[in-house]
């Protein structure tokens, strides 16, 4: 099966700093994502975009949300619509008239499968969060204290035990990051530092 987008341009420029509201976003999330683990890996990625957006971008609240919009949506036609995966969501937002950098950015997220290369600085980090989120969130959960006391080596202990959290490309955490130009060991910090304020509602 593959995931091949065949396009490399995606929505339309004069929808430039388009965006779902918060509600609305969240509605579409909960929607089409009935699967408990997969939206807190959405919610997980999204919280990260926001934070990354504030805190190391220094981007207005505006900017903030179209990074959070983008990690919030990335996986959302994967629990019904796997063999669309990232097609539909991509026609959803650009029904709706949404900002052809936002729905580049979920376009991008796996350069491997969808064909898309991540260009902006909003498409680096969110390939790079991706994978990185959810084996460190595997992590928590076989830590008796979840996060508590997580430390960088310890994730980069699990990131070379090939049969932890196998499904995770090991590969595609050292491209994302190269492509950022951070070091991953910043990155799982970034995540250890924020990931853990994200809970299921
Ligand atoms: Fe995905
Ligand atoms: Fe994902």
């Amino acid at each position: 099966m593959s995931l091949l987008l065949n396009r490399t341009t995606f929505g339309d420029p004069a929808n430039k700093g388009k965006s779902l509201s918060k509600e609305k976003a969240h509605l579409l999330l909960n929607e089409w994502v009935l699967n408990d683990k997969l939206r807190l890996h959405m919610l997980q990625v999204a919280h990260l975009m926001k934070c990354w957006a504030e805190e190391k971008e220094s981007l207005d609240e505006e900017d903030q949300w179209r990074w959070e919009m983008a990690g919030l949506l990335h996986d959302a036609d994967w629990d019904q619509w796997p063999d669309q995966h990232c097609k539909k969501i991509i026609e959803e937002l650009e029904q709706q008239n949404i900002d052809p950098e936002i729905i580049h950015a979920i376009a991008s997220h796996g350069p491997n499968h969808f064909g898309v290369q991540p260009e902006t600085k909003m498409d680096k980090m969110l390939y790079a969060f991706d994978e990185l989120s959810g084996l460190i969130h595997a992590y928590s959960l076989m830590r008796p204290n979840s996060y508590e006391g997580m430390e960088v080596k310890g994730v980069k202990k699990r990131l070379k035990e090939k049969s932890f959290a196998a499904n995770v490309s090991r590969e595609e955490i050292v491209d994302a990051c190269f492509r950022v130009g951070i070091e991953p060991e910043d990155a799982i910090r970034f995540i250890i530092d924020h990931q853990p304020d994200v809970q299921l509602k």
